[in-house]
C-alpha cells in the first residue's frame, strides 16, 4: 500500500465538474484578475469567516508581508515571531527590513507561548505575529492581553489553521489582521497560488487594498511604494467551488486524528505530548529521551490538523523512522528541520544554538503523517501500525 503525505487527486475527481465550469466560466468572461470571480470570493470568504473586510492577495506569505506593511512596520521595527514555522512568518518582516524577534514555543500545541512573547517586548516592537500551526490556534486570549497591555498590534498568521475558532470566532479575525494561504496543501487549497487577509478595520482594509495594486487607489496614481499582490480570477472561481465543502473537509480530518489517536491509544509506547495545556506558562524544561511516540495534544478542541505532528524521541530515531516508513511506502514530512533563528539568512540577528530549546528539540523530533480529508480509515490504520512496529524496531 502507497500512501502519500498529501493528495488532492481525489478530492478534485469529486469536483472536476463544477471546476470545470468555473474554469470555462473564467475564460469567457475574458477577466482574469480582479475582476467579479475575486470580488464574490472576498465577499463570500468574509460572511463565512464573520470578517468584516477580506482582500484576496497572490498568496499568504504576500499576504503577511502587506499585513505588515500596512501596519507601517519597516527599519528599525521589530515584530515578535515564533522560531518554530513557515519560513515567511518571519521572512515576511525582514523583507520589510523590520527585524523579527523570535520566542519559543509551548510543548503541548507547538505554538508560541504567550509568557515567551511578554518577555520579548521592547521599546522598538511594532507588532506580535501570531502562527497557528498545524491548524491549532494559538493561546490566543493570553496573547491579546499581552499585546492589548503593550499597544501592540497582533498579526494572525493563519496559514495552517483556517476554520479553527477560538470560542465561537474563527481564528483570523481575533487580532488586528489575520492572513490565510490557499497553497493547495491548505484546509482550502486552491489549484495554485493565493492568499487572504482580513480585517475589522476599515482605514487598514484600505490601505491593504491600495498596497495590493502598487500603492495606486486610482490608476498609475501611487501613493505609497505597493507591489503586484493581486489574486486571479481562477484561483478565486476554483475557491468559491470548494468553500462550501469546508466543513465537511475539516470534520474529515478531525475523524482521521481521532482514528490514529484510537489506533495509539492500542501502543505500549505511544503517549501524549504532555498531561495539560502549558501555553500559558513558561515552557518547562524536559529532557526525557525515552524512546517514545509523543502524540500531539489538543488545547483547543476546534483543531483542524491541517498536519498530525507527533514527535519521536530519542537521538536520530524520528529520520531513521521516516526512512523506514517512505521504504514502506507511507509519506511523512518534517515540519520544519531548523528553526528560524539558526537559519543561514538570520545569522547577522545574532542567535546560537540552545536559545529555544523547545523549537530546536522540535526540529530534531517531529514527524507529520498524512491526514489529508480523502484519506480512508484502512490507510490510516495501516500507517499507524507500520509506525508502532518500526518505532518499536529501531
Ligand atoms: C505558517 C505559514 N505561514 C505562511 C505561509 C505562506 O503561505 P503561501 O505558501 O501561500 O505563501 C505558509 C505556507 O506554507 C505557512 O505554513
Amino acid at each position: 500500500m502507497t500512501i502519500p503525505i498529501f493528495s488532492l487527486k481525489k478530492q478534485h475527481e469529486m469536483l472536476q465538474v463544477k471546476l470545470s465550469e468555473a474554469f470555462h466560466r473564467v475564460l469567457a468572461s475574458g477577466s482574469y484578475i480582479l475582476g467579479p470571480e475575486v470580488d464574490s470570493w472576498e465577499r463570500e470568504f468574509g460572511d463565512f469567516f464573520g470578517a468584516q473586510y477580506a482582500i484576496g492577495v497572490s498568496s499568504g506569505s504576500d499576504a503577511l508581508l502587506l499585513a505588515l506593511q500596512a501596519l507601517g512596520v519597516g527599519p528599525g521595527d521589530e515584530v515578535i515571531v515564533p522560531t518554530y514555522t513557515f519560513f515567511a512568518s518571519a521572512g515576511s518582516v525582514a523583507r520589510l527590513g523590520a527585524r523579527p524577534v523570535f520566542v519559543d514555543s509551548a510543548p503541548c500545541c507547538y505554538n508560541l507561548s504567550a509568557p515567551a512573547v511578554a518577555q520579548a517586548i521592547g521599546p522598538k516592537t511594532k507588532a506580535i505575529m501570531a502562527v497557528h500551526l498545524f491548524g491549532q490556534a494559538a493561546d490566543m486570549e493570553s496573547i491579546l492581553q499581552v499585546a492589548q497591555k503593550a499597544g501592540l498590534p497582533v498579526v494572525e498568521d493563519v496559514a495552517q489553521a483556517l476554520g479553527a475558532k477560538v470560542g465561537d470566532r474563527y481564528a483570523g479575525t481575533l487580532g488586528t489582521v489575520g492572513c490565510f494561504s490557499f497553497f493547495p496543501t491548505k484546509n482550502l487549497g486552491a489549484l495554485g497560488e493565493g492568499g487572504m487577509v482580513v480585517t475589522r478595520d476599515e482605514q487598514l482594509a484600505e490601505k491593504l487594498r491600495k498596497l495590493r495594486v502598487h500603492g495606486a487607489k486610482k490608476k498609475y496614481f501611487h501613493e505609497e511604494v505597493g507591489g503586484n499582490f493581486r489574486l486571479h480570477e481562477l484561483q478565486a472561481a476554483f475557491l468559491r467551488v470548494k468553500l462550501p465543502r469546508i466543513a465537511d473537509w475539516l470534520q474529515q480530518r478531525q475523524r482521521n486524528a481521532e482514528a490514529y489517536y484510537r489506533m495509539f491509544s492500542g501502543s505500549s509506547t505511544a503517549r501524549p505530548t504532555t498531561k495539560e495545556c502549558v501555553c500559558n506558562q513558561t515552557p518547562p524544561n524536559d529532557s526525557t529521551m525515552s524512546p517514545e511516540i509523543l502524540l500531539p495534544f489538543r488545547c483547543n478542541p476546534s483543531h483542524t490538523f491541517n498536519q498530525f505532528v507527533l514527535r519521536i524521541s530519542g537521538a536520530g530515531r524520528r529520520d531513521r523512522l521516516r526512512e523506514a516508513l517512505l521504504a514502506r511506502g507511507v509519506g511523512t514530512e518534517v515540519y520544519y528541520p531548523r528553526p528560524l533563528h539558526v537559519q543561514e539568512c538570520f545569522r547577522n540577528l545574532g542567535y546560537r544554538e540552545g536559545d529555544f530549546p523547545w523549537a530546536e528539540r522540535f526540529s530534531r523530533e517531529t514527524l507529520a503523517l498524512p491526514i489529508y480529508p480523502e484519506l480512508e480509515t484502512g490507510e490510516i490504520e495501516h500507517v499507524a501500525s507500520e509506525l508502532c512496529q518500526l518505532a518499536g524496531s529501531l
